[in-house]
């Protein structure tokens, strides 16, 4: 069974949309390690609840990027990683980490992608004034959040948001296409050919999820 290890620096609401998804049935994996680079990240506390080794690793303590990051890959081939899930993980990923997984590197973005790249992609989109925004699971190369998509979900920008209030809607949506995105990968279903995601048997070829509603359901098509 495909063993997952996960990068976060915060939260990691997306990391427990993952453990969710994996104790529904939904997601044929298991989650190897947690790796965070701050020691009071609330993702710790969901690890523990969850049984799942967490592994503090400062960047601090290395020599320069590309060490970390190569400390990092070790760890994870030493638990028998095959996906790396970056959820909420504030650093750009080193050479050594993309090389050692290739095309097995998966970030969230809350924006849908090329737009708004970066920090603060939903203040990037409020500030911009665009109608519709989302946000987007792609494969990480060593861009800034330039690899190739896998699923995109487009969430409205209402008139009155805030980026409290825009951040909370697309959230809901990110709790969708994560585990998605990774039951593909856990199935063997994506493949990149030509900087894209293929994914196989796949009804309608098209992978935005149209209409989504985050309470009743969604239709990932
Ligand atoms: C999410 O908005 C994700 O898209 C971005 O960072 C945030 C992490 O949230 N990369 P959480 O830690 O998963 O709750």
């Amino acid at each position: 069974m495909l063993r997952i290890g996960v990068l976060a620096s915060g939260r990691g609401s997306n990391f427990q949309a993952i453990i969710d998804g994996i104790k529904a049935g939904k997601i044929k994996a298991g989650i190897a390690v947690l790796i965070t680079d701050k020691a009071g990240a609330y993702a710790v506390q969901r690890a523990k609840e969850n049984g799942i080794e967490a592994l503090h690793m400062s960047p601090k303590f290395f020599g320069n990027r590309d060490d970390y990051f190569a400390q990092i890959a070790r760890e994870l081939e030493k638990r028998g990683v095959g996906l790396v899930l970056l959820a909420g993980f504030m650093r750009i990923v080193g050479k050594p980490l993309l090389d050692a997984f290739p095309w097995k590197v998966m970030n969230i973005h809350p924006a849908l992608l090329p737009s708004f790249p970066g920090l603060h992609g939903q203040k990037q989109a409020l500030d911009y004034g665009v109608r519709i925004s989302g946000c987007t699971v792609h494969f990480v190369d060593e861009g800034m959040d330039t690899g190739p998509i896998i699923i995109q979900a487009a969430v409205p920008v209402h008139p009155d948001d805030t980026e409290d209030s825009l951040s909370g809607r697309i959230l809901e949506f990110e709790h969708i296409i994560y585990p998605e995105a990774v039951r593909l990968f856990a199935e063997g279903r994506l493949e990149v050919k030509d900087n894209r995601v293929l994914i196989k048997d796949q009804i309608v070829p098209c992978n935005i999820l149209l209409n989504p509603q985050p309470q009743g359901g969604s239709d990932v098509i």
